[in-house]
């Protein structure tokens, strides 16, 4: 049933998707049951940025067919908040149930120097078993996300790659020309393994309501959609991906099932993350799981 990855030894294949499933609210709604019945076989956290960040104005969602739109903004407390205040509370439920779940802190800034700095401060603290960085973030030059182009992806994950020793997960963005060729950026900079996909850019125009003010919707005027809708995209990609690099793939993208895991899978991820799927059913990930196990495929 377990499997390795970047060196860690996992009880199953499914984790979570960062920003989907806050373990410390999770605790306070479901209270020990949580520790015992620990979803997911690692634990991703939300994105940390250098400075808090308060996120986007209201409207945050909005529900699409067959998915959701989130301009939530990544709000967070910055990184010293979150080492001082979130981290110990994470890692007492994490490291609490039958077995330790090895944390993976999610990382994003805006230069090399800001994400220089994520990384040493995570490399400093051995509760943190690997760090997540996304890259889906606008570069302060350009304005171009840094993950949407492979030159300019691989020239900041090369500069930053010797500030940690932990393994370094690249969260690639879905949107961009050629997700494959990012992912081979990453990996020639020294990514240990690529995560894919984030939620792809989307918009919706507020309801025709008298009430209500016309126009975007969405406090951020664009935001991610996830969930089922983006499934077929995530297989596409992974699939892309998978097929061109030789570190492992973290695969997640509208995962709803065993099967959908599976699909996964099959087109070569090693592990899947399961994000929108845990609001509607929060332990989903652990069915999930189950399910792979008794499909044979974990
Ligand atoms: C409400 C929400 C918040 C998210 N926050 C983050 C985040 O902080 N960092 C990140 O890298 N991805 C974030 N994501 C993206 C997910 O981790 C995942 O890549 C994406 O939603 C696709 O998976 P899904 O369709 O299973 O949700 C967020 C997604 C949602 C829906």
């Amino acid at each position: 049933m377990s499997v390795e990855f970047c060196g860690l030894q996992l009880a199953h294949p499914v984790l979570n998707g960062s920003g989907t499933f806050d373990v410390i609210a999770a605790r306070r709604a479901f209270g020990d049951q949580l520790l015992r019945d620990f979803p997911f076989s690692a634990y991703v956290s939300k994105t940390i940025t250098l400075e808090p960040r308060q996120g986007n104005p209201p409207p945050r969602l909005w529900e699409a067919s067959a998915g959701l739109i989130n301009s939530i903004g990544l709000p967070n407390k910055g990184l010293e908040g979150y080492l001082a205040e979130d981290l110990p509370q994470i890692v007492e439920i994490t490291g609490a149930g039958a077995a330790e779940v090895p944390l993976i802190t999610n990382v994003m800034g805006s230069t090399a120097e800001e994400i220089s700095r994520l990384l040493e401060a995570c490399d400093a603290h051995e509760q943190i078993a690997a760090i997540e960085l996304n890259v889906s973030c606008p570069n302060v030059k350009t304005g171009l996300d840094i993950g949407s182009d492979p030159r300019q992806l691989e020239e900041v994950v090369r500069a930053v790659r010797p500030r940690t020793r932990k393994p370094l997960i690249v969260k690639l963005t879905p949107n961009t020309a050629d997700v494959a060729l990012c992912a081979l950026a990453a990996q020639e900079a020294g990514a240990d393994a690529v995560s894919l996909i984030n939620t792809l850019r989307a918009t919706a125009l507020a309801p025709r309501d008298p009430t209500l003010p016309a126009g975007r919707w969405l406090g951020g005027g664009t935001g991610g959609l996830s969930g089922p809708a983006i499934r077929v995209v995530a297989l596409a990609q992974v699939a892309a991906v998978a097929a061109r690099v030789e570190v492992p793939v973290v695969g997640m993208g509208g995962v709803q099932s065993a099967a959908d895991a599976c699909d996964l899978m099959d087109v070569g991820a090693t592990l899947v993350a399961v994000g929108t799927e845990s609001f509607r059913d929060p332990v989903a990930a652990a069915r999930i799981a189950e399910g792979l196990r008794a499909m044979g495929a974990a």
